[in-house]
């Protein structure tokens, strides 16, 4: 476990050495980026200019929650819903679509950061990202999945060696609210990587909504390590005496320690069949509820 006390001045100190002139981070709101924020605030002060790119591949409620959380900052937001989504259209292939938004992702970047006159990009990299896009297991949006001409001077990962749990330490440490220190990961492609094939507006509307509601049902009272909805494809329903064709939306929970490894979480049988019963009433294109059981390994958290 990392030594936070002896951690942070190191950090901050580090990026104080690397990072010459302005610089950018990209802040999702997560974790990871929100640590890296401070961090490189306390290290180079107004010469920071923290972004959170609206990707249309968020949560519900997290780009107004994000703008209200870090209201008292010169935060800038910006809406590339547009970008993102034609970036992505007509993309099936997993990898691609990381690729496709870690693209778009900098050369947006890049553009807000030649309007401000920034060299530097501070990213919230941590280390199972890179050995998960070294190992070749997948490219992360913010590793692997980088274009390999950028338009930056240096890219800065102040936090690239820590796990997970070492940065909610961290976090806790820097006094970010609970919100942010114990929030649930969330991937970089967001919501793309949890619509198995081909992404549209309809189908991210739909897994936005599913994923609000088992969120809704199960962190505050769960606690589990990660939980989220994500349409894996269709399948044959009956709405009234009609044979449908609708979605099939899983839902996921799983315990974990870095994310390295997980297990499916055991609920009870009335949660599920509640979470079953709002989904199918919210979202009349739903013809199927699943909740998948496997651990990783065999399987991923994520079904992309
Ligand atoms: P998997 O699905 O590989 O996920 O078991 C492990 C953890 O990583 C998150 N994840 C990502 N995070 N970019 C990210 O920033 C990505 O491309 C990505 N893919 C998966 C996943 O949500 C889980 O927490």
């Amino acid at each position: 476990m990392v030594k936070v006390d002896k951690f942070i001045p190191k950090a901050i100190e580090r990026i104080s050495q690397q990072v010459h002139g302005r610089a950018i981070i990209a802040l999702s709101g997560g974790v990871d980026s929100s640590v890296c924020a401070i961090l490189a605030h306390r290290a180079i002060g107004d010469r920071l200019t923290p972004i959170y790119i609206d990707t249309g591949l968020m949560r519900k409620g997290e780009t107004e929650r994000i703008e209200q959380i870090f209201s008292d900052t010169n935060l800038q937001v910006i809406d590339a819903k547009d970008r993102f989504l034609g970036a992505l259209a007509g993309i099936v292939d997993p990898e691609e679509k990381r690729k496709a938004v870690g693209e778009t992702f900098i050369r947006v970047f890049e553009e807000e950061a030649r309007l401000l006159g920034a060299e530097y990009l501070i990213q919230g990299t941590i280390y199972p990202d890179r050995i998960e896009s070294e190992g070749g297991i997948k490219s992360h949006h913010n590793v692997g999945g980088l274009p390999s001409v950028m338009d930056f001077r240096s890219i800065v990962e102040p936090i690239e060696d820590l796990y997970k749990d070492e940065v909610r330490e961290v976090a806790r440490a820097l006094d970010l609210p609970r919100e942010i220190s114990e929030r649930m990961p969330f991937p970089g492609p967001g919501l793309s990587v949890r619509i198995v094939g081909q992404v549209t507006e309809e189908l991210v509307d739909i897994v936005r909504e599913a994923n609000a509601i088992v969120e809704e049902e199960l962190v505050e009272r769960f606690h589990p390590w990660q939980t989220f909805a994500a349409i894996i494809g269709k399948g044959t329903g009956v709405k009234g005496d009609v044979r449908v064709h609708g979605w099939i939306v899983a839902v996921r929970a799983v315990g974990s320690r870095d994310g390295m490894t997980a297990e499916a979480m055991e609920l009870p049988w009335d949660v599920l069949n509640r979470i079953e019963s709002r989904i199918s009433a919210a979202l009349p294109t739903v013809a199927r509820v699943v909740y998948d059981l496997t651990p990783k390994p065999p399987a991923t958290i994520e079904f992309e």
